[in-house]
């Protein structure tokens, strides 16, 4: 049976009337409505309050929120609860708190901090969320199901420990197969029991910081995926519960960071029945990067639209320096979601706490309780532009022909990669090349390296470290069949357990590319290497250089310095009815623009929604069959021109937030065209 769908766009947010005297909740709801606020998310954190001590349970507060608020037609977006949990259960339990990458038991504090692998934690949340769906699973106005939150972190306690040696066993099934695998003969780490896996905490394989350096790779990223494994499973126990109160209702959890590192949510994210994304970008993130996370979020949801679980409406109270927004830059800001396919617009908060940690974080009534403040203006501004474009929005997708692969399991093992040089960073890597195509207005999906290849034009897999087994003959495939594929540097260099694919790198990809690499230099910091493209533009590569030879491919640039000048630093290999293209070096932002114009112009591919005219505007596109809606974002300071491409006449205009020039647009305002789809397209 398929699920409940979204019916309207949600806008409201996370808000806590258990932290207020109950005289206060209707001037709130007065002032939600007041605002186009029709949806509130409720009961994150209020374990301690529903369950004074194990024997009783106490729902007496958050039946009169559900009545009050359901009955003014609020949607709910119920939540779980679990994330943070009560004094007593520590004091009892103790098993239930984790223990960190020192070795450390914590005690009662914080939040997020469950020991996944914990039978009481399992067992006390399991009992919560069945006393809650079976009293709260029928009411209709629970739009959707918030399953704890913002999952993440690790736990190095005995149970995780007795509990990974379990998944290894069930991975590997006997203990030779796992020497070989983590290649366990390295340093006399030969295992001959199960019991002799230790988890690899600061006191055993790992030293450094949390997560950055291992003495065993294969044990690190292994023990990653367990813990990914562990907190999904905790997830779907709760999702399980609700499914069976209520088979219809959406259940999600909200993901988080830039990405979140801990999870591999293109995994978590086949069992979210719609993705969820809390989106803070800082007061210096460059708009791309949040552009980034948005096309993730699209992405691991297989194109499907999702939510914005959460946003701040004003100021956050987490970063160094915490400046209000702009004027129309919480409308900006918000439509950059939508534009990107989020079907709701919810914030964080939407009443500001009176003490403790989050006093000083934004929302939208703020201390002073007045209605008639900016912030409350531009949120209602907001919710009057999405009560206007949302409906038409809701059922549209995003069809791209162009797709960057992400993927957890390569950015732990680049993470672990002992050399060459420290400066690795895979999501960088990643970053780059999605920055030089968005500011060639060129659309992208972010896709894993388990999605559909088969709807791409072009592929894009910067540093792809880790090759699993079957995915090289899936992208030779991909460009067989017409793809075109552009890999790097420190690519297809180890397998599913980060050993090294012998007999020259990169490994599955050599076929594909038509190359090998026989060494590879590290670029010293404020260094560059020379490249000279064969049609004249000279680069900087930095970072890494490869040490190419051809054997099918052909050079479209030479190194220009260096003991290897003149040897082919970037390539293009024709293979099948499809082209792949090799970087040896990490390209200039420039250079990169100029590769992709000539891949892209190659076959009159029409792959940007300008033309290639770069804009400081980021432009999107949200379809459905029959009509296509663009968006234009001045998400800067500064006024902005519309490029000439897009002629306006031929659009019917639905949101203009400058209405006074018509060729370029103010800082922080946004339009949203319409018209009916060409054939073409
Ligand atoms: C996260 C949490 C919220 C709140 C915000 C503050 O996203 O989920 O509970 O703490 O951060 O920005
Ligand atoms: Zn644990």
């Amino acid at each position: 049976m398929p699920k409940n769908e979204l019916t309207q766009m949600l806008y409201g947010g996370d808000y806590n009337p258990e932290q207020w005297p109950e005289e206060s909740w209707d001037d709130d709801l007065k002032i939600f409505k007041n605002t186009q606020i029709n949806s509130i998310t409720i009961n994150v954190f209020s374990w301690s309050l529903l369950q004074p001590c194990e024997e009783k349970y106490d729902f007496s507060k958050l039946d009169k929120i559900i009545n009050k608020f359901s009955n003014a037609g609020f949607k709910i977006v119920l939540a779980t609860a679990t994330a943070a949990m009560p004094a007593w259960m520590f004091k009892k339990y103790p098993d239930v708190a984790r223990v960190d990458y020192q070795g450390r038991r914590h005690v009662f504090g914080q939040r997020h901090n469950f020991c996944p692998s914990s039978p009481n934690y399992q067992r006390l949340a399991k009992q919560l969320v069945t006393q809650l769906t079976k009293r709260y699973a029928d009411n209709e106005q629970i739009t959707v199901w918030h399953i704890n939150n913002e999952y993440g972190g690790y736990c190095y306690c005995n149970l995780c420990q007795q509990e990974f040696r379990k998944w290894l066993k069930n991975k590997y099934h006997s203990v030779n197969e796992l020497n070989r695998a983590w290649n366990l003969n390295f340093w006399g780490h030969t295992i001959y029991h199960w019991d002799e896996i230790v988890v690899p905490n600061e006191l055993g394989d790992a030293f450094g910081p949390e997560n950055s350096d291992t003495a065993v790779s294969g044990l690190s990223i292994d023990y990653r995926r367990f813990q990914s494994d562990s907190l999904l499973k905790l997830f779907q126990m709760e999702k399980e519960i609700i499914e069976f109160h209520n088979d219809k209702v959406l259940v999600t959890t909200n993901f988080h960071g830039t990405p979140n590192p801990d999870l591999d949510y293109f995994k978590w994210a086949k069992f979210q029945d719609i993705i969820a994304y809390d989106s803070y970008p800082t007061y210096d993130t460059p708009a791309y990067q949040t552009a980034f996370l948005y096309d993730l979020m699209r992405g691991i949801g297989n194109g499907r639209p999702f939510m914005l679980m959460e946003s701040t409406p004003s100021q956050v109270n987490w970063q160094n320096y915490s400046p209000l927004k702009r004027p129309g830059q919480l409308q900006a800001q918000e439509l950059q979601a939508v534009a990107h396919g989020a079907n709701t617009v919810q914030f964080f908060q939407l009443k500001q706490s009176v003490g403790a940690q989050e006093k000083f974080h934004g929302a939208v009534i703020a201390h002073s309780g007045k209605q008639n403040t900016r912030v409350i203006n531009e949120v209602k501004q907001l919710g009057k532009t999405l009560q206007h474009v949302g409906p038409q929005l809701l059922q549209t997708t995003t069809q791209n022909k162009v797709a960057i692969i992400f993927d957890w399991s390569n950015l732990w093992a680049v993470n672990y990669a002992a050399g060459i040089t420290k400066d690795l960073d895979y999501l960088a890597s990643v970053l780059d090349y999605y920055r030089a195509l968005y500011e060639m207005n060129i659309p992208v999906d972010i896709i894993g390296v388990d999605s559909d290849f088969s709807h791409y034009k072009l592929i894009i897999a910067p540093m792809l470290y880790m090759v699993k087994e079957n995915l090289g003959s899936k992208i030779t495939n991909f460009v067989e069949n017409g793809g075109k594929f552009i890999t790097s540097y420190f690519s297809g260099l180890v397998d599913e357990t980060d050993n090294i694919y012998l007999g020259g790198y990169p490994g599955p990809l050599k076929k594909v590319t038509g190359l090998w690499v026989e060494e590879t230099d590290a670029i010293l910091p404020e260094s560059v290497i020379k490249i000279k493209f064969n049609d004249g533009l000279s680069a900087d590569g930095t970072l890494l250089s490869d040490l190419i030879h051809l054997e099918r491919a052909s050079a479209l640039a030479y190194y220009d310095s260096e003991f290897y000048q003149g040897t082919p630093a970037i390539t293009k290999n024709i293979f099948g009815k499809g082209e792949s293209y090799y970087l040896g070096s990490k390209l200039d932002n420039k250079s990169l623009k100029h590769l992709f114009k000539t891949i892209c112009q190659d076959q009159n591919d029409s792959l940007s929604i300008t033309n290639y005219q770069y804009s400081s505007l980021e432009l999107c596109k949200r379809v459905t069959a029959k009509t296509e809606y663009i968006f234009i974002l001045n998400l800067s300071n500064q006024a902005e021109k519309i490029p000439t491409s897009i002629d306006l006449n031929k659009y019917e205009t639905l949101l203009n937030t400058d209405k006074n020039s018509s060729n370029s647009i103010k800082a922080w305002n946004v339009m949203i065209l319409k018209r009916n789809r060409l054939i073409s397209d």
